[in-house]
């Protein structure tokens, strides 16, 4: 089961209007896309996955609500031009909940998570013909410590892609256990106390996989490209380095020019397209962290257009 993160806060900062056009660009089990079709009985919700699984799953979900929704099984990098094939120009909100979804990763046999033995995987999109596997035994080393400590800031980056190397010179590393004694036998001891040791690698070869962070300034520009004036994009993410993207292309674009910055009215010329809806990040509850660990290091981000 899935539960949905920082649902109403995201829900109520999308400001629905109940004759609107909706995209959620990351459709997963429906918790956000459904509270988004109840409130829109006259409007329409087009919602990205590229999990066929989490297509599939939604489609029954969703139709017990309503029939006034599109299901798009793609990447969102490509959200730009799937709507504009549906004849759809500009839209009044839209919402990234980034990430993996509870369901794939407790699904054991996609590999995504270290406390199950499976085939190396990763790949939130079936078709893909490109997986954890190749990641792991087909990049160099240097490679390999680099994404390792780029995408998981994992302090034993070096060693893990050293120990990695060498592993697979006797054979090729595939499944998720090969990998975590791997992991284990290159850390110190006190290394691997408090959470578990493979985790920092797992989310760096995940994010890999699935060009996670490579996608993500574009499609948010595109995103906020399609709003109409007084549409709002949410952006929940679950990591610091998804969040520093997010922080970095809402300042843009709601960045003053600093030759006007400091007047006392500011001409209509020099204001950006977009303001922040919210100056620090959204973070969940007392009761949301106690209810939802995977909630834990949740943010979301708001902006709306303005002109
Ligand atoms: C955190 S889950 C979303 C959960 C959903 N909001 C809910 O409440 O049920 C993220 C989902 O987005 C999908 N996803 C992640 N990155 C994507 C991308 N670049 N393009 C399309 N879908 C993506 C994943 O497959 C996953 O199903």
């Amino acid at each position: 089961m899935h539960i949905s993160v920082l649902l109403k806060e995201s829900i109520d900062s999308l400001e629905i209007k109940e004759d609107g056009i909706y995209v959620d660009c990351t459709l997963g089990y429906a918790g956000h896309s459904g509270e988004i079709l109840k409130r829109i009985k006259k409007g329409h919700l087009f919602a990205f996955d590229q999990d066929q699984e989490a297509i599939d799953a939604s489609s029954k979900r969703l139709s017990e609500i309503g029939s006034n929704f599109t299901l798009i099984k793609s990447n969102f990098a490509y959200l730009k031009e799937k709507l504009q094939e549906l004849g759809v120009e500009k839209v009044d909100g839209i919402l990234f909940d980034l990430g993996v979804s509870s369901p794939q990763l407790d699904e054991k046999d996609r590999g995504f998570s270290y406390h199950y033995d499976a085939k190396l995987d990763m790949r939130m999109d079936q078709t893909s013909n490109f997986s954890a596997y190749d990641v792991v035994n087909s990049y160099s080393e240097k490679e390999l410590s680099r994404i390792i400590f780029q995408y998981g800031e994992e302090k034993y980056a070096n060693s893990i892609a050293r120990n990695i190397v060498l592993a697979r010179k006797q054979r090729p590393i595939e499944t998720t256990f090969e990998l975590v004694d791997i992991i284990k036998k290159s850390m110190p001891e006190k290394a691997k106390r408090d959470k578990h040791p493979a985790r920092k690698t797992f989310q760096a070869i995940r994010i890999e996989v699935n060009h996670e962070l490579d996608i993500l300034e574009s499609s948010l520009k595109d995103a906020a490209s399609l709003l109409k004036v007084g549409g709002v994009l949410a952006v929940i993410t679950f990591h610091s380095l998804e969040d520093r993207i997010v922080k970095n292309v809402f300042k843009e674009l709601t960045n003053i020019d600093s030759m006007v910055k400091g007047l006392p009215s500011i001409p209509e010329e020099y204001l950006p397209d977009f303001r922040l809806v919210n100056h620090k990040p959204i973070i969940p509850s007392e009761d949301e962290l106690q209810q939802n660990n995977r909630s834990r290091s949740s943010k979301l981000r708001v902006i709306k257009r303005i002109k």
